[in-house]
């Protein structure tokens, strides 16, 4: 049990004790402002958009205050009535202008951020600046770029307040129950927020969901990666669905019967459990199968494609993310793919494969694909980490991530497994993963050349099984590059039989 809970349990038994004794109620007074010193916490909140009004409810649920700071009087209106009515042990202050804001928190003062990353974000510490003191700290919880993030933590530090950056994952179910939080910037900050973002955060078998994992950036490139595996896994997910709604005929129902299928086994997790419920949903308007009235054209706010820019500049792979962007990207463009289909021909033909075989292919092919695509983030991870000198803690990174994030998985539990014992270099080295490996990479491969071979676009299985194969690859095509890099630049290659020395080839002689 952690300190904090210990104390916390300690005064609640003497609050019992105290109620039980006091006719006035004035020692049981006394016993909750104790409480509140040593454990509530109240903070400021700006942006009550849908995640910040669920994010202000869940810290009040814990017991802390919060102030409350929104463009829109109506908004937190809104939330204060919506705490008020479930009863929410912390109180919850909507403040008419930010001085009033500023002027009801505690100091030193501790003030979170939810707002749109960039502009807004820059408008907000802007407006704060010149109202706060030294020793006060603005924490942002949106999706800022680590970069962006690194240089507030600076500038703001030279000026005496502190920065943390933040990514919170989840949405609003997980803003309002539990979400998964990465933090980074200075220790001395993240000690300030600790208690009551651990309160807030999502626990996974009594553990918080929510940790620190270095200075700077370094939260928001956690998050960042976060992000850039769900790409992959939702395009791995969408591609199953292309095979067995376009190439089988199977109906939205019936693969939303597979999916549900699918959480008894490794795939369970959060993606695929609501994979099923959307593939199972019915259009009120219509009747039809919900997912058959939306408009294939996928949206995307950059997170997934700054996965992939710093995944090439740390030459860490990550072509699982970079199929994914490049889906959305190709998917957004609708009347150049209906030019083109009018052109060419529609290119996914129907599959002769029996279903049943078929799907049961999906099933393993999506297992192998997973483990690459949780590799392939791992491994940008762990460049990060050596480049930027963060130390990162690899089995922390998959703790906070087993519950309220969006890539929530039974996968996770085994990665933080595997990182704390240390026993592998690479994920995919790791006993349990090799056995996952082994066991599904021949569906892997069958399902590409099942999507291929009838025309189904399946970007995200290919790059899954191309990586895995250029990875257990002892000699690869390289030194043709090599040769080709000596022959026209005389940039010279290593000999098999002199290694560590530089030669040039006989090409010009
Ligand atoms: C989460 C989500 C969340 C959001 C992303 C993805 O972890 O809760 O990742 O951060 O959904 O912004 O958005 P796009 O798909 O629009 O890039």
């Amino acid at each position: 049990m952690r300190q904090g809970q210990r104390v916390k349990y300690f005064v609640q038994l003497m609050l019992i004790i105290l109620l039980r004794m006091d006719k006035q109620g004035l020692a049981a007074k006394m016993a909750v402002n104790c409480l509140k010193g040593i454990h509530m916490a109240h903070l400021g909140l700006i942006g009550i958009g849908v995640m910040g009004s669920a994010f202000a409810q869940n810290l009040a649920e814990e017991g802390h205050d919060v102030s409350l700071l929104d463009r829109s009087a109506d908004k937190m209106a809104e939330t204060v009535q919506e705490a008020k009515g479930q009863g929410l042990k912390g109180q919850l202050i909507a403040c008419a202008d930010a001085e009033a804001f500023v002027k009801s928190l505690p100091k030193p003062r501790s003030i979170l951020v939810l707002v749109p990353s960039g502009g807004p974000l820059d408008s907000v510490i802007n407006m704060l600046k010149p109202l706060l003191d030294k020793g006060d700290l603005i924490a942002d919880l949106g999706n800022s770029n680590y970069t962006d993030t690194e240089k507030r933590v600076a500038d703001l530090e030279d000026t005496g307040l502190l920065f943390l950056g933040m990514g919170i994952s989840g949405g609003a179910e997980g803003a309002r129950h539990g979400p998964s939080i990465m933090a980074g910037g200075s220790r001395q900050s993240w000690a300030r927020v600790k208690g009551p973002l651990q309160d807030s955060a999502a626990k996974f078998e009594g553990d918080p969901c929510c940790d620190w994992f270095g200075p700077g950036g370094s939260g928001h490139f956690i998050k960042m990666l976060h992000n850039g595996i769900e790409y992959a896994d939702m395009q791995l997910i969408a591609e199953a669905y292309g095979l067995m709604s376009n190439g089988l005929g199977m109906s939205a129902t019936d693969i939303g019967t597979v999916f549900k299928g699918w959480m008894d086994g490794p795939l369970n997790s959060y993606l695929v459990e609501i994979a099923a419920e959307v593939a199972l949903a019915t259009d009120p308007k219509t009747g039809a199968a919900m997912l058959d009235v939306i408009l294939d054209k996928a949206g995307q706010k950059g997170t997934g494609r700054w996965s992939v820019i710093e995944a090439l500049h740390l030459g860490a792979p990550a072509s699982m993310m970079a199929a994914a962007v490049e889906a959305r990207n190709i998917s957004a463009d609708l009347e150049m793919r209906a030019e083109m289909e009018a052109a060419f021909g529609p290119s996914p033909q129907k599959i002769s494969t029996s279903q049943a075989d078929a799907v049961a292919a999906l099933e393993q092919a999506m297992i192998a694909a997973k483990v690459c695509a949780y590799a392939q983030g791992f491994e940008v991870l762990k460049r990060a980490s050596d480049a930027f000198e963060w130390d990162f803690d690899l089995a922390a990174i998959a703790r906070v991530w087993r519950a309220g994030c969006i890539i929530r998985s039974v996968f996770l539990d085994e990665i933080s497994d595997v990182f704390d014992k240390g026993v592998a270099k690479h994920l995919a080295l790791a006993p349990v993963f090799q056995e996952h490996l082994k066991a599904n990479t021949p569906a892997l491969q069958s399902v590409v050349v099942m999507g291929i071979s009838n025309g189904h676009p399946v970007p995200a299985f290919t790059a899954a099984l191309n990586y895995h194969n250029m990875r257990r690859t002892g000699r690869s095509t390289a030194n043709m590059i090599q040769g080709l890099r000596d022959y026209f630049g005389a940039h010279t290659f290593e000999r098999l039989d002199a290694p560590g020395e530089k030669f040039n080839g006989p090409w010009h002689d």
